[in-house]
This record gives structure tokens, sequence and C-alpha cells, in this order.
């Protein structure tokens, strides 16, 4: 399947089946911002989940948080937004478009008289680059003044540096310790697409490891290794997933050394999580603007130190784009075209499907009380329209690993068929086993 066909077919299966819309579709549209629906919201909720569930819940080192959007302004100064977080950009004076200024497309330099418009094609159109900042702004308060300025995080990480002390504090933890959060972030970016993949408004599922100055880079070692197994995890191919090193020029002003886990879409090698050895710069740029001490006292070794951050920053809709991509497959099934998300089990939006293989003998009563019970343990879809295999298939589309029928046997002998999406082998189950049979399977 030809690269671009997977992504086209991919994005219309998300909007045929209900896992992403694109935001405000009546009106037009709005420039690469997308809305969840009733299956996307399942799958990036059981992702957001299974990274708190590994994060937090499963380790005694780690906190969690959850910080409001908007912060001081002055936070952003102190991170290095305000002056760093910036794009050079050219505008095309002929056609009004604007274009990052490194955009492969533009022939020439711009700013000079032979460079062309990728859009217009007219030569001498491209301003000079000017730097545009990715923040995006707004104003709090009645009053729309420059004194009013508040900007919509660019990134959750500042929400846990301004209160790594209050945390440590009140959870009583010490120094290896770490402070996770999921939340939305906002970004103006320039050359946004590839559907889900590079968004103005997405969750990033971070987390700040503090750590004493000198042991950083065994930490970062450590949590490159947890975050590569994570992703691993998920069943993500693992032929798929690579390290990038970011080159000296390529970090980013607060990193000392990064890497990040890259992902094979039908695009190209890209980004899906990024892994920072922050150093002291965050906590020691907050000290300085913000004129409050954030020092760690380190009891047992009697000092006094800023600690160093190993960050981990995963984008929650890149990983659901990400698994939405490596479990999209289509087979040849009885001269038919079977569409399946392969989707691991942990994650799939409906665990499994439940069907009466005809609507009488008493067969939509039994299932639709199996369906009850079920839906107290995972979620569930009833489905009684249309042909057997039209249903299954229904299934196989949103990755409904399991399909559960009360056909004629269930009657005799309390027995259901439960078919497994991948193999689409078949197999009999006790009525009454069910619900421990799938869930042993989560
Ligand atoms: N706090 C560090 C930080 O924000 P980043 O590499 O800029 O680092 C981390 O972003 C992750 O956030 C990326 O790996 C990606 O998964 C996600 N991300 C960043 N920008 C995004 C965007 N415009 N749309 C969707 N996800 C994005």
């Amino acid at each position: 399947m030809a690269d671009t066909t997977l992504m086209d077919k991919l994005v219309s299966l998300c909007k045929r089946r209900g896992f992403v819309f694109q935001s405000s579709e009546i009106y037009g549209g709005l420039g690469s911002v997308w809305d969840y629906g009733p299956l996307g919201v399942e799958l990036k909720t059981n992702v957001k989940d299974r990274w708190w569930r590994a994060m937090v819940h499963a380790r005694d080192d780690i906190e969690g948080l959850d910080a409001a959007i908007l912060m001081h302004p002055k936070v952003w100064e102190a991170s290095g937004h305000v002056s760093g977080f910036t794009d050079p950009l050219v505008d095309c004076r002929q056609c009004k478009n604007r274009f990052r200024a490194d955009d492969p497309r533009i022939k020439g330099k711009p700013g000079q008289p032979d460079a062309q418009c990728p859009v217009c094609g007219t030569r001498g159109s491209l301003t000079e680059p000017r730097m545009f900042n990715l923040m995006f702004k707004t104003f709090m308060g009645p009053v729309e003044d420059s004194a009013a300025v508040v900007y919509l995080r660019p990134e959750t990480a500042q929400g846990i540096y301004v209160n790594y002390l209050n945390v440590l504090q009140s959870s009583r933890q010490r120094i290896p310790f770490g402070i996770a959060q999921i939340g939305k972030a906002f970004r103006n970016e320039i050359t946004p697409g590839n559907f889900i993949f590079r968004t103005r408004e997405f969750e990033q599922m971070e987390m700040q490891f503090f750590v004493q100055p000198g042991s950083d880079t065994e930490w970062f070692e450590r949590w490159r290794e947890w975050r590569m197994d994570w992703h691993r995890s998920l069943g993500l191919t693992p032929a798929k997933l690579q390290w990038h090193q970011h080159a000296g020029s390529e970090l980013a002003h607060y990193a000392r050394a990064a890497f990040d886990i890259e992902y094979q879409f039908p695009f190209g090698w890209q980004e899906i999580e990024g892994i920072h050895n922050r150093g002291d710069f965050d906590l020691s740029r907050h000290q300085e603007y913000s004129g409050k001490k954030l020092e760690y006292f380190d009891q047992a070794q009697n000092q006094r130190y800023i600690p160093y951050i190993v960050e981990t920053s995963a984008g929650a809709d890149r990983v659901a784009l990400t698994l939405l991509v490596d479990a999209y497959r289509e087979e040849e099934v009885e001269g038919e075209t079977r569409v399946v998300l392969g989707l691991s089990p942990s994650v799939a939006p409906i665990k499994a499907g439940v069907f009466p293989l005809v609507k009488k003998d008493g067969m939509p009563e039994l299932a639709t009380t199996l369906y009850h019970e079920l839906r107290r343990q995972f979620t569930c879809f009833y489905d009684d329209s249309g042909a057997i295999g039209r249903r299954y298939r229904r299934m196989d589309e949103a990755g409904t690993p399991f399909g559960v029928t009360v056909d004629g046997e269930t009657l005799v002998a309390r027995t259901v068929t439960v078919r497994h999406r991948d193999s689409m082998q078949q197999e009999r189950v006790g009525l009454d086993r069910v619900g421990e049979y799938v869930r042993e399977r989560l």
C-alpha cells in the first residue's frame, strides 16, 4: 500500500468510525486542530492511563501533578520561551502566504530577487525572514493591554518546575524523585500537518526527574531504556522504533543531551517522545527570575544544590496516531477486503462486541443480559443488526479484540462463541466465564 494512501485511508477510517474529526468541521474546519470522537477518546484515554500507571502508580519515586494551563507570564521569560521559542518566517507579498524560512520548497534565498514563492511561483516576492513566536497569547482580566498578556503553555513542564518544592515538601519525597503530569499544550505551529501528528493544540505526558548533579547521565540512560520499553509494551512493531540523538546544533536551549524515540510513519521517521537532560537550567532560571530559593538540602550528604532534571516528554496524540498507523492493515478474506486495526487489547477502545446470532429464540435477551454484565468490567458494544460477518467486520475496523456471540448452543449448553479479531479463530467459552476470559487477555 502506498504510504500516502495509507494515511488517507486512516484519516477516512478515523472519521467514519468516530476516532477523530476535524475541529469545527461544519464551519470549514480550524487549521490543524482536531476533535476526538467516541472511539478516539477511549483510545487516547487508554494511552494516558497506561502512561500514568507506569509512571506514577507503579513507582514509589514519582508523584502526579495537574498544574494550570495559564501561568504567570514571567515563567515564560525564565524558561526562555519568550525570547527563544521562535521560528523564522517569510511572507509572499504577492499571494500573502506565509512559510518557514527553511521550507524546502522555497527556491533561492528569501529576501533576494531570485527567491521564488512555492505557492504562486512569483520571483522576488518573499520577504526577509522574521522571527515568529510560537506561543499563543491571550489577555487576563478585562483590559487587553500588554500588561495583561498571558500565554497558553507551550509545554506542561514549567508547571512542574514551579511546583517542585511544593510537591517535594508535601509528599516527603527525597531526591532522586520525579513529578509527572498529563495536560494540554498549545503551539502556533507554522507547518503543522500529517493529521494529528503536529497540531496546534495537543496533550503532553511529561515527567521531570530531579537528581543530584553528577548522577544525571546515569539516570538519563535509565530513563531512555524505560521509555523505549514502554512504547514496545504498547505492541508497536519493534523494527519501526529507533533512537535519534540530537547533535549539538539541534539541542534545545535548555538541553545538555537529548534523544528522541522515533517511529517510522508513512511520512518518514519522526519523533514521538523526547528524553532530555536539562541540567539545572530550569530551576536556576526560575530561582533567578522569581527571587525564591529553589535549592534542595540533601541531609544524608549535608549538601545544598539545585537538582538536575531528566525529562521524558511524549505526546498523547502522537502516541495515539502511532498506534493507529501501526495497527492498520488490510487483508483479503474470502474475496473481500477486511480492514483491521490490530490494536493491543489494553489500548483498544472497545474490548468486546456482544452479538445475538439472530433476533429470535431468546438470543437477544440473553445477549443483552451478558452485555450489561460485561460493560461493568470493560468497554463493550452491543450489535444485533445485519449478518454476523458484517458485525465482526465492523468490530475489526474499530480494533475490538473479542467478539462474543450468543447462539443456539448458548441456549442448550450455556456457552458462547468468542471470536478473536486477529486470527478470526473461534472458541467456546462458558457463559459465566466470559468476563474473566476477556479480562485475563486485556
Ligand atoms: N518539555 C519538552 C518538550 O516540550 P518537545 O520535543 O518540544 O519537548 C515533546 O515536545 C513531545 O510533545 C514530542 O515528542 C511530541 O510527541 C509532542 N509534541 C510537540 N509538539 C507537538 C505538536 N505540535 N503536536 C502534537 N504533539 C506535539
